[in-house]
């Protein structure tokens, strides 16, 4: 009996790889995979703690909520919602949007927000709409792991700009600045994450908030300000959006409702001035005509329903709690010569180890374990971050965080040990003796601490 046809296609699919490559369009050859992507595989086994993801806790939406706006959807409005929308999407999705932009002071006119799938495509069409290849575009160093592969796939020249505890350092942008000046190059745009970023969990000051509104005004240059943490503050002082601060003439801006309501709806917005909406609209056109109708009319449901301040504050309870737990496993199961950041708000903690430690190796050994973070590697274009990683706190309860830092602990403290014989030079493994208290304070060091700035 023949092979099944798929079962032949799936022989042939190793051999074919040559006969596929002059297919190929240039710049495949510089688009990367997304970390986080690949390791989903693998963290979806029920057995694996993964510090790995960006996952909101979706278990703490109220399956009822859920069920009845769906219902009612189904009732009230199923031939529209099962229908093709607007590319820009639907005004009362846009009024739900700047409801929750109003919530951090912002106040965009409604003409200049399109709703897109995600965040993660808002980055996507702003490149399209501005990236030629060779083009400079800015950001952190780390940045968010997920935006380099959009910035690959442009073909876009990236460059990273320190980050410590203060965020992005303004003095080496500014010094990048002049530098591309005298090449004759102005990067095509800046984007930033400076709200609890994801990847490092720190937040830009209000001082260089304002610098950078202030550069970007005085040399005419674009701002991206990817904001999805924002709302989700458990410390501190809110500090005011570059957004706010520019008005919206340079700073475009990109929300979501993934983390304060749930990334499977996939819905997110870009904020922008009318010349780069436009341009924007032609973009997201060819790429999928518009967003999902059905979970548009979900938002809008929820939004005349529930009350979705008190839910991202319930969040922010949680988050808090598991930020808490994971500061204290660090401080117990991570070397002395171990750092982490201590952040406000948002998803993650980054932590960087001795430099003699690689994370894409040690997450190998993890693995092991049972146990998945995100090698530092994927937040960097060039091979940096190497000896830290990102960990995720809201995904997890406070006890598998316990569980997955003494984990990724004890793979941290064979490598140190091994450092250490092979060395000759003493290290002291743990942070702490076993149930002493946690000080999590001497750990805390983000990067190098802010300086001049
Ligand atoms: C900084 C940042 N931007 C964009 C995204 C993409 O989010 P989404 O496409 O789900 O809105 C994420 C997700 O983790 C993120 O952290």
């Amino acid at each position: 009996m023949p092979d099944p046809p798929h079962r032949r296609r799936a022989h042939a699919r190793s051999s074919d790889l040559e006969r596929y490559a002059g297919l190929f369009a240039e710049r495949t050859r510089v688009m990367r995979s997304s970390a986080m992507r690949d390791l989903m595989a693998v963290t979806a086994r029920p057995d694996v703690i993964s510090l790995a993801g960006g996952l909101p806790d979706t278990s703490t939406f109220p399956p009822q909520t859920f069920a009845a706006q769906m219902t009612r959807i189904a009732q009230e409005s199923a031939a529209e919602a099962l229908q093709y929308g607007p590319t820009e999407g639907f005004r009362e999705t846009v009024d739900c949007i700047v409801e929750v932009m109003g919530a951090e002071g912002m106040l965009p006119d409604p003409e200049d927000v399109i709703v897109t799938t995600g965040g993660q495509q808002a980055i996507d069409l702003i490149c399209k709409a501005l990236v030629d290849p060779g083009d400079a575009v800015i950001c952190e160093a780390p940045t968010y792991p997920g935006a380099i592969p959009v910035f690959c796939s442009y073909q876009a020249d990236t460059i990273q700009i320190e980050c410590d505890g203060e965020g992005m350092r303004i003095e080496e942008l500014e010094a990048t600045l002049e530098r591309l000046d005298a090449e004759g190059r102005k990067p095509k745009l800046i984007y930033t994450v400076p709200s609890f970023q994801n990847p490092a969990g720190v937040t830009m000051s209000l001082e260089r908030r304002r610098r950078l509104v202030e550069l970007a005004r005085s040399r005419e240059l674009l701002v991206v300000e990817d904001s999805p943490y924002g709302l989700l503050r458990f410390g501190g002082e809110a500090l005011p959006p570059l957004y706010q601060l520019d008005g919206g003439d340079f700073v475009i801006y990109i929300g979501t409702f993934s983390k304060i309501l749930s990334p499977g709806i996939r819905l997110g917005w870009a904020v922008t001035p009318p010349p780069v909406m436009e341009k924007v609209v032609l973009g997201k056109q060819a790429s999928d005509l518009c967003t999902s109708t059905l979970t548009q009319y979900f938002v809008r449901e929820y939004f005349r329903d529930g009350n979705w301040r008190e839910y991202v504050e319930s969040l922010a309870v949680i988050y808090r709690e598991r930020r808490d737990a994971m500061l204290e496993a660090l401080a117990k199961h991570f070397p002395a010569q171990a750092s982490w950041t201590e952040p406000e708000g948002g998803l993650f903690i980054w932590a960087t180890l001795p430099p003699y430690i690689d994370t894409s190796d040690l997450l190998a050994k993890a693995l092991r374990e049972n146990v998945a973070f995100v090698p530092g590697q994927a937040a960097y274009v060039d091979g940096r971050g190497r000896n830290s990683m990102r960990l995720n706190f809201s995904a997890g309860s406070a006890d598998e965080i316990r569980e997955g830092i003494r984990r990724i602990g004890k793979v941290v403290g064979e490598q140190v040990e091994l450092y250490s014989a092979l060395t000759g030079e003493a290290t002291e493994v743990a942070a702490q003796p076993e149930g002493a208290p946690a000080d999590e304070a001497e750990n805390v060091l983000p990067f190098r601490k802010a300086e001049g700035e």
